[in-house]
């Protein structure tokens, strides 16, 4: 695979005359935000370029398609340490920057941020060094089309000691969960040991209305998510198969365009909200399948006219790819994370299918990170 660690940074370089003060107050600290001194439209561009420059031989950007600059993750995760509440300085993990505020969260996801930072002290947190403390970290996470709000305290002690926070924000949350995580690996997942409200929020999609757990993954920015969807959806038809389906938000969104929709997914409680989603919307022609994508390859014969599929940022594993190839389906549909890993399975796939367009989305404003949309048909 080949490797572009540095070019997005080097490409930047080019834009230096679209320097603009950035609107944070922490950026060039903060390693949420790594471009946010350069002007929208030049982040964009900068974009195309890198993706142009990974993607050289295979397919020509035109644009990519822009989000709001600010204000559009429906999903935050801060890190409680060393008396701060915020994100890692930005090149060093050991330090974390207090913010007072930020930027990319949306409106009541922000507000409520203010008043938890307010009622943090006397809360015990946690040194993520020598692995002392209590409270690891805060999740905000809010329906961009529901206005639903879910607050998540991530800690390494079975205990309940945020009181202070929770009866400040109770009322203005749909859903509030304490998520104990007491190893020593540095994630704000866990296990849900008690639910203070409800247990979790709902996100509107079109007509699919999602269930989201503490645990669960959703697309981070629902607006570009809602875009690469639709796109998704024109192209599909007949038997499909979405491979690597999380919460099965794609399967579902997808599953009045085709005849039946098979998601594959190897975490299980992902696979049981799934389910959960399917039957809360009434998706009859929608079935989920607890497996590794190899291993479900390696079991199942099935065919399928078109094969969605969004792998990690890893993209597709080779022996996958060869998988995908053998089962003949007329359409691939690739919604890859990473250009680089997009590129390699690109260059695979293209040996036997034929590559019709190419979007880039900008998933991620202010980051370094773009998001892709591919059709192939075989050729
Ligand atoms: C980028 S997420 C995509 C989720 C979903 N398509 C969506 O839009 O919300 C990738 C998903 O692949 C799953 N995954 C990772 N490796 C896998 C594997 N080897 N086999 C099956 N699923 C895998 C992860 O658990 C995760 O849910």
């Amino acid at each position: 695979m080949k490797k572009h660690p540095k070019l997005l940074y080097t490409v930047a370089q080019q834009y230096a005359d679209k320097h603009v003060s950035p609107s944070c107050q922490h950026a060039g600290e903060c390693g949420g935000c790594l471009l946010q001194h350069i002007n929208y439209d030049a982040q964009l561009l900068i974009k195309k370029d890198y993706c142009n420059k990974v993607l050289e031989g295979i397919v020509s950007i035109e644009e990519v398609i822009p989000s709001r600059p600010l204000g559009y993750r429906n999903r935050m995760d801060y890190v409680t340490a060393f008396g701060r509440m915020g994100l890692r300085k930005r090149g060093n993990w050991r330090h974390v920057v207090d913010l007072e505020d930020c930027l990319l969260l949306q409106n009541s996801s922000r507000a409520l941020f203010a008043t938890i930072r307010q009622k943090l002290a006397g809360i015990e947190d946690y040194d993520y060094h020598t692995h002392r403390g209590y409270l690891r970290y805060i999740v905000l996470r809010e329906g961009f089309n529901t206005g639903q709000v879910m607050v998540n305290f991530v800690v390494a002690r079975h205990e309940n000691n945020c009181k202070a926070i929770i009866d400040a924000i109770a009322d203005r949350v749909t859903s509030m969960s304490l998520v104990l995580n007491d190893g020593l690996t540095d994630l704000s997942y866990g296990r849900v040991i008690e639910d203070i409200k409800q247990g979790y929020i709902e996100e509107k999609l079109n007509r699919i209305c999602y269930r989201i757990t503490p645990n669960s993954f959703f697309q981070a920015n629902t607006h570009v998510t809602q875009m690469m969807y639709t796109e998704i959806a024109k192209h599909v038809y007949g038997r499909a198969l979405d491979i690597y389906c999380g919460v099965g938000s794609i399967s579902l969104f997808i599953a009045n365009n085709v005849e039946t929709v098979t998601g594959v997914e190897c975490n299980p409680e992902a696979v049981m909200i799934a389910k959960e989603n399917a039957l809360i919307n009434a998706v009859p022609n929608a079935v989920f399948i607890e497996s590794d994508a190899m291993n479900y390859f390696s079991t199942h014969s099935d065919k399928f006219d078109v094969i969605v599929v969004d792998p990690p940022r890893t993209g597709l594993e080779q022996k996958v790819v060869q998988k995908l190839l053998d089962i003949h389906a007329k359409r691939i549909v690739y919604m890859s994370c990473n250009p680089v890993t997009f590129a390699s399975d690109a260059g695979a796939i293209m040996q036997e299918y034929t590559l019709q367009f190419c979007k880039a989305y900008d998933m991620f404003p202010q980051t370094q990170h773009v998001e892709l949309l591919a059709v192939f048909d075989r050729t």
